[in-house]
């Protein structure tokens, strides 16, 4: 099989964020299909080459994929606490901060990445953004009176510096979409965020919204693979940059059960 441009990217991106994991860690497992190629690689890493790790999934669609190759599953209140997590993002802006929640799992995403020593995220060169608000805010809310909540959300996004208003539901064709936990997700159509902490402070004193997409001041890594197999490697802690290519065979086990 020929990996698209888009899917080179990603995977290079994922390969090289695994270097970061060693065996007796406990490893955050993020969700999309960007940390679906890290949880394949890890899977390989468990299987042939004897890495022992303990996962915690973010997501149930992340746990099912994390079994079938291997890694041995547990659930966070079994790790307690993770040394890294490895996840995808949908926008990266120059401080690391993060939109994240397209796939619907915020919530658990920030819950983990929040009990982790260290967060990397692994991402194609697409979701790196001056300014975040773009990739419309995920925010869940409580299905209990999500109509009052969602005006609440676009009273409150009127006062503050934000270029967009529009707040919709998220839908699974008809009906509401419903996360893991049970809850909806609106969606915050905001083009740009002027300040990100004071927005995610700002929503997640709405009485009904559970959590926010804004990730502030968690993430320590990013990994931004290329379609040619080049990626760069930013840690905002250390403040280094560094660039590196991933060679890799298409006929690699690896590449055997991609089904998305
Ligand atoms: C899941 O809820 C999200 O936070 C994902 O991490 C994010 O949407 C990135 O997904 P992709 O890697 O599929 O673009």
């Amino acid at each position: 099989m020929n990996l698209s441009p888009i899917d080179t990217a990603k995977f290079v991106a994922a390969k090289r964020a695994v270097d970061f994991v060693e065996s007796g860690m406990r490893v955050g497992l993020g969700t999309g299909s960007t940390a679906a190629w890290m949880v394949r690689c890890l899977g390989e890493m468990v299987r042939e080459d004897g890495l022992r790790i303990k996962g915690v999934p973010t997501s149930s669609r992340t746990a099912e994929l994390a079994r079938s190759v291997g890694i041995d599953v547990v659930s966070l209140d079994e790790a307690k606490w993770l040394d890294l997590t490895i996840d995808g993002a949908d926008e990266v802006d120059p401080d690391l901060n993060l939109i994240k929640g397209g796939g619907g799992a915020l919530l658990q995403e920030k819950i983990v990445a929040t009990a982790s020593d260290r967060m990397i995220v692994i991402t194609d060169a697409s979701k790196r953004v001056e300014t975040l608000g773009l990739f419309p805010l995920p925010v869940e809310v409580v299905p209990f009176g999500w109509q009052t909540t969602k005006a609440l959300i676009e009273e409150t996004i009127s006062g503050l510096d934000v270029l967009g208003d529009r707040v919709s539901l998220r839908l699974n064709g008809e009906a509401p979409y419903v996360t893991d936990e049970g809850n909806f997700i609106v969606d915050l159509h905001l083009q740009r965020i002027s300040n990100v902490r004071q927005l995610g402070l700002v929503l997640n004193q709405i009485p009904g919204v559970v959590e926010n997409g804004l990730f502030v001041d968690i993430c320590d890594v990013v990994v931004v693979g290329y379609g040619d197999g080049r990626v760069e490697v930013d840690d905002i802690n250390a403040g280094t940059h560094e660039e590196d290519r991933i060679e890799f065979v298409e006929s690699d086990n690896i590449f055997s059960d991609i089904t998305d």
